[in-house]
């Protein structure tokens, strides 16, 4: 098993690090367009083997991509992170190129991989992914949902005064902050739900937290988030490598689902071997689909600029 993450930033090397960490795969090649960057942070990495324990083998490389030959994975982080007070979608018109360039490249290599997209304005990005490689739709997913709904789960955990990891929650649709949708409805602690313990008011706090969760960590570290971002990167990619079968909120693209079509959107799906499985298409009350609706709205328009970039 090899799994290549493209862009050795902070949350490449997080997503290297958590994969190696897990031994997920024989080799990891992480590769980055900054001479030595990747190959420094490689061996920075490989330095703490011994003391974490893992065997998986880490291969920095300068953008060498006849090294990550055979991937069966690839995860794209490259691009630029948002500075304090920018939106995700500010990134579009550098992220874009770097992208569709990143994609192909890995193609030539991997023509089998399923890829993994990070990059900012991530639902753009997996739809850009998705058009320029030409590849199966289940071989193309974006990481947010995932990300969001463990904020959710956080922001939740600390209204409600209970550990994170005792909470069920989702967040679906776009991963920005106006149009990602924690599901409040349906989040539950021990299945029981959150709206027996915590008043309307005190939920859509919560909720209003989750949505500009990025936006606060930004705001606090000047660059975007890693730690979290990393570790959600590497729960979606374990779940493809061990074919676990798990379900979490993932971009991928709608055929009809949800009410949507020809969009890169965040759902609930199985993630198993062959990339992602199965959409989990249950119903939403009328504002929720509402506001699923105003969201793919949004990101079908941000989606327009990639014709002009
Ligand atoms: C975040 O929300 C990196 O978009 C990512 O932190």
């Amino acid at each position: 098993m090899k799994i290549t993450v493209v862009g050795a930033g902070a949350v490449g090397a997080t997503v290297a690090d958590n994969i190696a960490r897990r031994e997920l795969c024989q080799e990891l090649v992480l590769l980055d367009i900054k001479e030595g960057f990747a190959e420094g942070k490689a061996m920075d990495m490989m330095q703490t083997a011994t003391l974490v324990g893992f065997n998986t083998k880490i291969v920095g490389s300068t953008n060498d991509y006849a090294k990550t030959a055979g991937s069966e994975v690839v995860v794209i982080t490259s691009g630029i992170p948002r500075k304090p007070g920018m939106t995700r979608e500010e990134l579009i018109g550098t992220n874009a190129n770097i992208v569709k360039g990143v994609t192909e490249n890995i193609l030539k290599h991997s023509p089998n991989a399923i890829i993994v997209v990070i990059s900012n304005p991530m639902d753009t990005m997996t739809y850009l992914a998705l058009k320029s490689s030409g590849l199966p739709k289940n071989r193309i997913i974006g990481m947010g949902g995932i990300l969001d709904s463990s904020r959710f789960k956080f922001y939740l955990s600390q209204s409600l005064n209970v550990p994170s990891n005792d909470l069920h929650g989702s967040v679906i649709g776009g991963h920005g902050d106006t149009t990602m949708i924690p599901l409040t409805r349906l989040a539950t602690y021990q299945g029981v739900p959150v709206s027996q313990f915590a008043s309307e008011e005190e939920l859509a706090k919560v909720a209003a937290s989750t949505m500009v969760g990025g936006a606060t960590l930004t705001g606090l570290i000047g660059t975007s988030a890693w730690y979290a971002p990393g570790a959600a990167g590497c729960a979606l990619v374990e779940s493809i490598v061990r074919d676990q079968k798990k379900v979490f909120p993932c971009c991928v693209l709608l055929e009809g689902e949800y009410g949507q079509k020809d969009i890169c959107l965040g759902v609930p799906v199985v993630l198993g071997k062959n990339g992602w499985e199965k959409i989990i298409d249950y119903k939403l009350t009328a504002a929720e689909q509402e506001a699923f609706n105003k969201s793919a709205d949004a990101v079908r328009n941000m989606n327009s600029v990639l014709a002009t970039v």
